[in-house]
C-alpha cells in the first residue's frame, strides 16, 4: 500500500539540493553554478528513467511560477523530460489558462489522491517546498529522492522550515550520476516520531 492507495505508484518528493541543504538559492535562484540547471549534472539514463516510473507531477505554484521566470529567461532550461498530467496545487487560476494543466485547491489530501490516481500505478512526484511539507506532515509521502549537487551555496531556500515536522526515514539507495549522488530514502510512518 502506497500512499494510502492500494495498487498504485508511490508518492516520491524530489528535490535536488546542494550539498549545504539549500533547495534553491536567494531569491528562489536555481542557478547551480555558471548557469548550470540539475539536468546538467545528472546522467541522461538516470534522469529518463525517473521521469519514466513517474506518472504525476503536484507542483507548489510558487515553484512553477519559478519554473515560467526559467523559462522566460532561458527557453529550453526547464527540460526535465516528463509527459503526462500534471496538476498545479493554488489558490489562483493560470493566466492564460492552460488545458494541459488541472487546477486543484484545499484539501492536500485529496489533491494528492487525485493526482496519484491519474498517475495510474507509476509515482507521482511532488515538487515544491510547501507542498512537500504538507505531504510530509500529514503522512501522505512514501519516498524522498535528493539529488545532491556538488556545491555549497552557503544561503538560499533551505530543505525543510522550521514549521516542518520531524520525519524518520529509511535509506534505500545512493548513487553516483555523472556530478549529482541520487539519494532515495523509504518515509518511515511507523517509527515514533514524537508528535
Ligand atoms: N531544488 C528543487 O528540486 C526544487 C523543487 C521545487 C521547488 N524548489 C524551490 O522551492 C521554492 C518553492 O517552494 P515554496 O515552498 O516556496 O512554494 P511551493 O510549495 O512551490 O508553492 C506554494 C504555493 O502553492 C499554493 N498552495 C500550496 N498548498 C495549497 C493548497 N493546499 N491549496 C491551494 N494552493 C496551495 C499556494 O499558492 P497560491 O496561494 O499563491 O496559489 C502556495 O503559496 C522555490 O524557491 C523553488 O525554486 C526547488
Amino acid at each position: 500500500m502506497n500512499g494510502g492507495h492500494e495498487m498504485s505508484g508511490k508518492v516520491v518528493v524530489n528535490r535536488c539540493m546542494s550539498l549545504d541543504g539549500f533547495i534553491a538559492g536567494p531569491g528562489h535562484s536555481m542557478d547551480w553554478g555558471g548557469g548550470r540547471a540539475l539536468a546538467d549534472f545528472v546522467a541522461p539514463e538516470d534522469f529518463a528513467a525517473i521521469a519514466a516510473a513517474t506518472g504525476a507531477m503536484l507542483v507548489g505554484r510558487r515553484t512553477w511560477e519559478v519554473g515560467d521566470e526559467m523559462e522566460a529567461a532561458e527557453p529550453g532550461s526547464i527540460d526535465y523530460p516528463f509527459t503526462g498530467p500534471m496538476f498545479l496545487l493554488s489558490h489562483r487560476p493560470l493566466d492564460p489558462p492552460d488545458p494541459d494543466v488541472t487546477i486543484l485547491s484545499g484539501d492536500i489530501g485529496a489533491a494528492v489522491a487525485t493526482a496519484l490516481n491519474a498517475a495510474g500505478e507509476k509515482n507521482l512526484e511532488i515538487l515544491g517546498a510547501d507542498v512537500a511539507r504538507q505531504c510530509l506532515q500529514r503522512e501522505l509521502v512514501d519516498e524522498i529522492l535528493v539529488y545532491v549537487l556538488p556545491l555549497l551555496l552557503g544561503n538560499g531556500i533551505p530543505f525543510s522550515s522550521p514549521s516542518s515536522t520531524r520525519t524518520d526515514l529509511e535509506p534505500l539507495s545512493s548513487t553516483r550520476s555523472r556530478d549529482a549522488t541520487i539519494l532515495r530514502f523509504r518515509v518511515r510512518k511507523d517509527a515514533i516520531t514524537g508528535r
